[in-house]
């Protein structure tokens, strides 16, 4: 019995010196890869992205150049940094850029298919095309959407009038009004914003959004067999995946009733007349699966993202009363009070469109953009990078470039504008990427950010509960949004009626 328990120690110790064995082999860098920061056996540089990893990434870049790589646990990756280096890659090589990695917590989530996630190839192609036709058909494509938009604003302003310029944090209310947008294109309505279902769902999601960056997300691509510990951040990024999963089955089988082929209402219509209409073709990528993952991905890339660029907005409009008193001067001239701001002021509003795009490029919603990989290998400066290689566009460096930027540490809109006061526009301005898989929302985006902040800022004016400055370091995930905070919205004229447009 003896010797059967020490050949059972034996055989153990064998398979874990293989295991070790294979990932340190893992861990070497390709030949000709980018050189990188010195990495820990079995986790590389995993823990160093445990706190604000854009920041680390740019810092390295100083030391190892604009492209350099970094080891995820035996995944190796090369990061992308400063403006230059993220163009040559993903504009002039933007085929070669445009896949997406298949790590283990992508495949779990969606399989690499849909939209955002999904392989280079014909599904991404596919998926693409229809929503970016389906943004045209049922969204800013119309110029009947501007008034859909419109009447959120109106939906919004009223359920901020109701705290009558009491203290409350605006981040439900903005979700809800932001997501309501990205609604409309995909179920052809808006959701109450006391819909609880909805929200809850939304929570989820966004919960999610923070997790995938957090060191459990990283460790779990590395060594996905750690799934099955019962303990860890991953387990809650899995759960909160079933239940959003679950409600888009029920969500998109509740908007699909009804439906009359080839008349499309919305995107899901839209997408279940292109599923039927290639179902003979077992190469064509439709499904009810790639569905929910497409729906899922549309609505929390537009609403994350445009709500945070909101939240941001406001928080330093408060935080700057002077720059926040520009804008409204502005409004006032161009617009006036007795009708809404429309996209046609955006022409005149320089001064707003300046500090919209001070948010964004200060704020860096999306400081590391979405992951990328190599479609093929290929050769970037020198370096060799194999095919399948992740890849991390740092976005935070290219507006953080000092090439590009007088001290970009700075929050100071009129970089935007030139000595005669009139918008220009920056090279290294790319908070919504670039390339191939560059965001198919901008234009949606931009459209929300002008219209919600200028009405907002139009009716209210903005501020911090007396003796409270929030903090305006960010809160960490796959977006970087504010902390919590507080505004008082007073009316700026006091007897202004929202809903009737009047003041
Ligand atoms: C301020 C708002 C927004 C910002 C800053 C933003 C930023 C980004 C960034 C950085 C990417 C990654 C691009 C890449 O992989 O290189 C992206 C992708 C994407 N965005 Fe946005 N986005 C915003 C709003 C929206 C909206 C409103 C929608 C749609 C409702 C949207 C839908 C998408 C989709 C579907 C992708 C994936 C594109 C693909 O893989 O082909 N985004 N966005």
């Amino acid at each position: 019995r003896e010797s059967r328990q020490r050949a059972e120690s034996a055989l153990l110790l064998a398979v874990v010196t293989l295991l070790l064995i294979r990932q340190l082999l893992k861990q070497r860098r390709p030949r000709g890869f980018p050189p990188g920061p010195s990495r820990l056996p079995l986790i590389g540089n995993v823990l160093s992205l445990a706190s604000e990893p854009h920041v680390f990434m740019r810092k390295q870049s100083e030391k190892h150049g604009q492209i350099f790589s970094l080891d995820l646990g035996g995944i190796s990756a090369v990061v992308i940094n400063g403006y230059d280096a993220i163009k040559e890659c993903l504009v002039h090589q933007s085929e070669a850029f445009a896949d997406r990695p298949s790590l283990p917590l992508f495949e779990k989530l969606t399989k690499m298919g849909g939209l955002l996630n999904s392989k280079y190839g014909r599904g991404w192609i596919e998926h693409r095309k229809l929503a970016v036709s389906s943004f045209r058909c049922f969204g800013c494509g119309q110029k009947s959407f501007e008034s859909k938009i419109a009447e959120e604003c109106l939906f919004f302003l009223d359920a901020v009038d109701e705290h009558k310029g009491k203290a409350f944090d605006p981040k439900h209310l903005i979700t809800n009004a932001v997501s309501n947008i990205t609604n409309l294109i995909i179920f052809g309505e808006r959701f109450a914003y006391d819909d609880r279902e909805f929200q809850h769902m939304i929570e989820m999601f966004s919960e999610n959004v923070e997790l995938a960056t957090n060191a459990w997300a990283f460790l779990y691509n590395a060594f996905p067999w750690i799934k099955i510990l019962p303990f860890g951040k991953h387990q809650r990024l899995f759960k909160n995946a079933a239940e959003v999963y679950a409600f888009l089955v029920k969500i998109i089988e509740r908007f699909s009733q009804n439906r009359v082929a080839q008349s499309p209402r919305h995107y899901i219509d839209a997408y279940l007349d292109e599923m039927y209409k290639t179902s003979g073709d077992p190469e064509a990528s439709y499904s009810k699966e790639n569905l929910i993952f497409s729906v899922g991905e549309l609505i929390i890339a537009g609403t994350e993202t445009t709500t945070n660029a909101i939240r941001w907005g406001v928080l330093y409009m408060a935080l700057y009363p002077n720059i926040q008193g520009e804008n409204e001067k502005e409004i006032d001239r161009v617009v006036g009070g007795a009708r809404f701001p429309c996209w046609d002021d955006k022409a005149s509003m320089v001064y707003t469109e300046a500090v919209l795009h001070e948010v964004l490029r200060f704020c860096n919603i999306v400081p590391l953009g979405i992951f990328h990989a190599t479609s093929v290998d290929t050769v970037v400066r020198g370096y060799s990078i194999p095919k399948g290689t992740t890849v991390i566009t740092n976005l935070y460096s290219a507006h953080f470039d000092e090439k590009y930027w007088d001290h970009p540490e700075l929050f100071y809109p009129e970089r935007f504008l030139d000595g005669d006061g009139n918008f220009i526009k920056r090279e290294a301005f790319v908070p919504f990427s670039l390339g191939r898989r560059h965001c198919l929302g901008e234009q949606l985006a931009r459209m929300e950010m002008f219209l919600f902040f200028s009405t907002l800022l139009q009716r209210f004016h903005l501020g911090f509960p007396p003796g409270s400055v929030p903090s305006v370091a960010p809160r960490l995930g796959m977006t970087l949004q504010p902390q919590a905070y507080c505004i008082c919205a007073t009316r700026r004229q006091p007897d202004a009626k929202c809903r009737t447009g009047k003041f």
